[in-house]
This record gives structure tokens, sequence and C-alpha cells, in this order.
């Protein structure tokens, strides 16, 4: 490994994210630019760059951030050193960082604790326990998102890692399967005993099922929720809405039984609301509650979006670093499928302005979009 320089190459925002407009060219607001090498600090390990994912939350999110701050939530790489010794030279990883979130969405931010910078770059602080050991077999560009599995991870509000026994037969809803949430929701459920079924592009029923739905319908089937509601017997209490986006509430709403029950979303309501065709449905059974989480609470902070406050709860952090753990056993066992990923054929950091603007364009198309960093 040749020696890290002082000075390091990243994607920075020249300007504050509030004043990103739609249909604005991005290449005049992210610049590559030389910036320190971060400092390590306590719990957190550095790593070199090899791969990267990009999604529409890096564009989402780009509006979140302050001046000087690098988007970039996935990561995959090389360790170049770890404070807390959890992790050795030139162990191969992946993982997740906050995306540049930490000062603008967070409460009591401490920059002293938590990098503010992204993965865009070609070293990142990441803390310690929100990365994973990548078999060698495995390439870089091709290690599972940990930030869509983390939100797919938190939607399921489990109570304890491994979570306490699913009872035979117990079903759950995944709508927005072919999502980069949905897919890793899918494998989770699947893979903790769940019968899955999910509504998912009609493209993407094929995947969906290999990676452990039980039943798959393509979102745009006339009544679906109805069809659902009538194979679980009016007995769906639990659904995940992976997508919060057209129809999807709505539909795991009118598919949950009469007796209640819960559907974790991954948008907040002003944003779902705006995307969702009939917000009056969504009100007529008091018995059915909508929630969401943030996963920037993982990282230990109360955070706080569209005006409303998302805290932390008592040992999230523990169960998730639990989950991880998991996450790259499944791995190692090859139960957990990677999620349909198109490789771009630019590759560097300079590579990353214009991979956003093709996912701006042309959507993920139901992949994820990697760039590679550095050399593999
Ligand atoms: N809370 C968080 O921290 C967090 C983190 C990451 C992502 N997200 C959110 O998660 C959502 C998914 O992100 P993504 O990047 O995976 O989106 P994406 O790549 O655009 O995937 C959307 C997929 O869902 C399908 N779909 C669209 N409308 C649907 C519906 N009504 N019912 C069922 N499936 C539907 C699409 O199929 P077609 O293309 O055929 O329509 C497509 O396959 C977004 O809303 C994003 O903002 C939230």
């Amino acid at each position: 490994m040749v020696a890290v320089p002082a000075m390091i190459p990243a994607l920075v925002l020249n300007v504050s994210g509030k004043l990103i407009t739609p249909g604005m060219d991005l290449r005049e607001v992210l610049k590559v630019t030389k910036v320190p090498l971060p400092d390590l600090l306590e719990r957190e390990t550095l790593v070199e760059v090899k791969a990267v994912a990009v999604d529409s939350t890096d564009l989402a999110c780009l509006q979140l951030q302050k001046k000087g701050t690098t988007p970039g939530f996935d990561i995959a790489g090389v360790v170049v050193r770890s404070s807390s010794g959890a992790w050795r030279k030139g162990d191969r990883v992946f993982g997740m960082v906050i995306g540049g979130l930490g000062s603008t969405l967070m409460h009591g931010y401490d920059r002293k604790r938590h990098s503010n910078s992204g993965s865009f770059s070609n070293y990142a602080r990441v803390h310690t326990d929100f990365l994973v050991r990548l078999p060698d077999e495995v390439p870089f560009e091709a290690a599972p998102s940990v930030f869509s599995a983390l939100v797919a991870f938190q939607a399921f509000n489990f109570h304890a890692w491994p979570p306490t026994k699913i009872s035979k037969g117990k079903w759950i809803l995944i709508t927005g399967g072919s999502s980069i949430v949905g897919m890793s929701a899918i494998q989770i459920a699947h893979l903790v005993g769940y019968n899955v079924i999910t509504t998912c592009s009609g493209e993407h029923l094929d995947e969906c099922k290999a990676m452990g739905a039980d039943f798959a319908f393509d979102y745009k089937t006339p009544q679906v929720d109805q069809i659902i509601k009538a194979m679980t017997g009016d007995s769906l209490s639990f659904a995940i809405d992976a997508v919060s986006r057209g129809n999807s509430t709505t539909t795991a709403y009118k598919a949950m039984s009469s007796a209640g029950g819960t559907i974790s979303t991954v948008l907040p309501r002003e944003e779902r609301i705006a995307l969702q065709l009939d917000d009056s449905e969504l009100k007529k059974n008091s018995r059915i509650s909508i929630e969401m989480k943030l996963p920037t609470t993982l990282f230990g902070y109360d955070t706080v979006w569209h005006g409303v406050d998302y805290y932390p709860s008592p040992g999230e952090h523990h169960r998730a670093q639990r989950f991880l753990t998991s996450l790259g056993d499944w791995l190692w066992q090859k139960k957990w499928v990677p999620l349909p990923q198109t490789v771009d054929q630019e590759e560097g950091i300079d590579a990353l302005v214009h991979a956003m603007e093709r996912v701006r364009t042309r959507g993920t198309e139901g992949k994820t979009l990697v760039v590679k960093i550095g050399k593999t």
C-alpha cells in the first residue's frame, strides 16, 4: 500500500445545499477538491475507498447538506488504520457513512466525534461498528449496500437481534420490493422466517422471488390490495412500505387486517403524501399506525427532518451492529443475494458527478449504480 497523502481528492459541495434547484447542472455545485486527510477519532476506521454506490438518496440529500461537505453513504474499500483496533490494515470491508448530513440534520452534532463527510472521496472515516468484512471472492463493486440494508433493518423495529422467533406462517407485506430498500427488506424478512408478499415493478417479479418473496405482484395489478387481503385471510398486521411513492402506502393500508397493524415507511409524511395518490384513504382505520425511522439515529443522534424529531431508541446502535455481523455471515454463506447493479464505465471521483446526473435523469432503473474509485 502506498503512503497516504496529507491532502486527498473528494467531491465537495461548493454552495449551501439549500441553493440547489431541481434543474441545476450538478457540475456547477459539486467540484473535485483536495481536502485534508481526516483525523481519526475514537471508534473510527480510515478506509481507502474502492467503490461507492450512487442512488436517488444521494441526490435528495444534497439539498440538506452544508457547503464544504461531501455526499455519499455506501462505501467499499481497504482499511488503512483503525483507532479501535477492531480492523487491521489491509482488511477488505464495506459499510456506511452519514453522507455529509451530520451538521444539518443531527441535533447537538459533534464535529469532533463524527465525520461530516460522505464516501465520495479517496479516503473516508467510517464508524468502526458500521463496517463489515468483505469476503475475498466478492469484488468491491459487488459489496451489498449497507445503507439500504440498515434502512430496511430499522423498518422492522426489531426489539432484539437476532429477533425473537417469528411465528410460523406470519405474513409481512413489502410494498416497493424492487427498490433498493425493498430488496434488502425482502431478504431480511425471508431470513428471519416471515411469509413474504411483495408488490414491485413487473420487471422485477422474478428477482424479488429469488431474494425470498413467497408471492410477488406487479404493483399495477388492479385491486392488488384486496387480493393480498384475501390471501392473508384478513390477518396482515405488519407491512414495510419500501418506496413510499404512488399508491404504495395506500396498498399496504388497504391490505392490512381490519383488526389493525403497523406500516413502516421510508419517507416522512410530507414527502410521502406529496407522492401518494389519495391521503384520505390513510385515515379511515385508527387501529393502523404509520411509522418511520431514520438511519442517522443509529449513530446516536436525535435527528430533525421536516420538523419531526427522530430519537435513537435504546439499544438500536448495538442491534444494528449485530445485524451487520449477520449480514456479513449471510454474505459468506451465500444466503444474501447482492442487489442488481450497474457498474459505471467511468471510474474515479471525477466520474461521480456524471453518475449523479445519470441517476437524476434516468433514475436507478431498479439497480444500484456503482462507481469504482481506486484501483482494485
Ligand atoms: N428513509 C431513508 O433513510 C431512505 C433511504 C434510502 C431510500 N429512501 C427512499 O426509499 C425509496 C426507494 O428508493 P430507491 O432508490 O430504491 O427507488 P428506486 O430505485 O426509484 O426504486 C423504485 C422501485 O419501486 C418500484 N415502484 C414504484 N412505485 C411503486 C409502487 N407504488 N408500488 C410498488 N413498487 C413501486 C419501481 O418500479 P417502476 O420503476 O416499474 O415504477 C422501482 O422498481 C425512495 O422513496 C427513497 O427516497 C429512504
